[in-house]
């Protein structure tokens, strides 16, 4: 079979997989029209802008009463802790090849298992190679940033604490800076933008169209954030480049105050649904996750680099076994796991399903609102 229909019915069979693994019809029903919008009909790919339509209601406030006092004093670090991206050390040198500034270090991937895969590259190439996978994986940062940005938006108007909508205003604005932030970085240091990748736009897309504000929230502050917090962790742990290290720190620090907020506002909520609302949320919540676990596979780079020379399936083999991705796996999910135990969404009920996936190991860590600023950027 020639190896381009081979590569397509790779694709098509993937994305039948994401929707046989949602099992409960609920989550099912929810997420498909986003999961087609994003896996089959490539809404990402097809032009410079795309529309999601938003379903939420906005809610007005009209007694202006202080309602929560964990948000409000994130409300005033906030205020306390802005910062100008003009003033990040842009005039400093970036390459990227160079194995020893690259933002993707040369021990990210294997490269013995390359070669069983049918990756034979020189050195030279190899750097070309990372700089590309640094502008893939900064590129999939920005295009989560500005799904961030119109979440944010849309929960401030939607959230039902008034403390809730103040702070909101300030993670919009600290979105727009993200966006700024890395939009420049990859415009001025890399020159180089990858579009969206397929799985991320389902999860946006499933976030800003449904109506529920705390769907919303579980979707971005929890899972799209502390997956952010994950990789922008491991990127400035491992990399030498200095001018992103000084950008993401600042990032970080930004991020682990959307996660906070995110965790107090569902804490709070989520006690007040109903078992049948709250087991929702728990299914919805882990059939994310496990959509999120193995699926950050860089397809973009395989078909600028490799189509026609190996199969998806072997480029797979080769990401998923990645020491990088490994690394980025287990950190993401010590990050995630903790916060959905804090916000109520681990119960006994699906403890087992997590424990199936080899997840539970992450359970007594700490959640986003105990972590401080020395954890997130050790
Ligand atoms: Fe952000
Ligand atoms: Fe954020």
């Amino acid at each position: 079979m020639p190896k381009r229909v081979q590569d397509a019915l790779d694709a098509w069979g993937e994305g039948a997989k994401v929707f046989s693994l949602i099992r409960d019809p609920k989550v099912l029903r929810s997420l498909s029209p986003s999961a087609i919008r994003g896996l089959v009909l490539k809404r990402g790919k097809q032009g410079p802008t795309a529309s999601m339509p938003a379903q939420h209601a906005a809610l007005f406030q009209w007694g202006y009463h202080r309602d929560q006092p964990e948000m409000a004093e994130l409300y005033r670090r906030a205020k306390a802790n802005q910062w100008d991206s003009d003033d990040m050390p842009w005039q400093l040198d970036v390459d990227l090849e160079d194995p020893t500034t690259a933002v993707v270090p040369v021990d990210f991937l294997d490269w013995d298992l390359a070669r069983s895969c049918g990756i034979h590259l020189d050195e030279r190439e190899r750097g070309r190679l990372l700089r590309d996978f640094g502008a893939w994986a900064l590129s999939q940062f920005l295009h989560g940033e500005q799904g961030a940005l119109y979440a944010a938006a849309q929960v401030t108007e939607a959230v039902e604490f008034y403390d809730g909508k103040l702070y909101g205003a300030t993670q919009v604005m600290d979105e727009a800076r993200h966006v700024e932030t890395f939009s420049r970085y990859l415009q001025t240091k890399v020159g180089k933008l990858y579009p969206v990748q397929d799985n991320l736009y389902t999860i946006i897309d499933a976030l800003m169209t449904d109506g529920r504000w705390d769907i919303k929230f579980l979707g971005m502050q929890i899972m799209i954030e502390g997956l952010a917090l994950g990789a922008f962790g491991i990127m400035y742990r491992r990399t030498n480049e200095p001018l992103i290290r000084e950008i993401l720190k600042n990032v970080i620090r930004d991020e682990a105050r959307h996660v906070h907020y995110g965790v107090v506002a569902l804490r709070e909520h989520i006690k007040g649904l109903t078992e049948r609302e709250r087991n929702e949320r728990e299914d919805w919540a882990f059939q994310v996750a496990m959509l999120m676990r193995n699926r950050w596979l860089a397809y973009e780079i395989y078909e600028e680099w490799f189509v026609g020379t190996i199969s998806r399936d072997k480029w797979r083999q080769f990401i998923l076994n990645a020491p990088g991705a490994a690394e980025f796996r287990a950190l993401m999910f010590s990050r995630l796991i903790p916060n959905l135990r804090e916000i109520g969404l681990l119960t006994p009920r699906i403890q087992p399903a997590y424990e199936k996936a080899g997840l539970m190991r992450f359970f007594e860590g700490p959640a986003a609102n105990r972590l401080g600023e020395r954890e997130l950027l050790s």
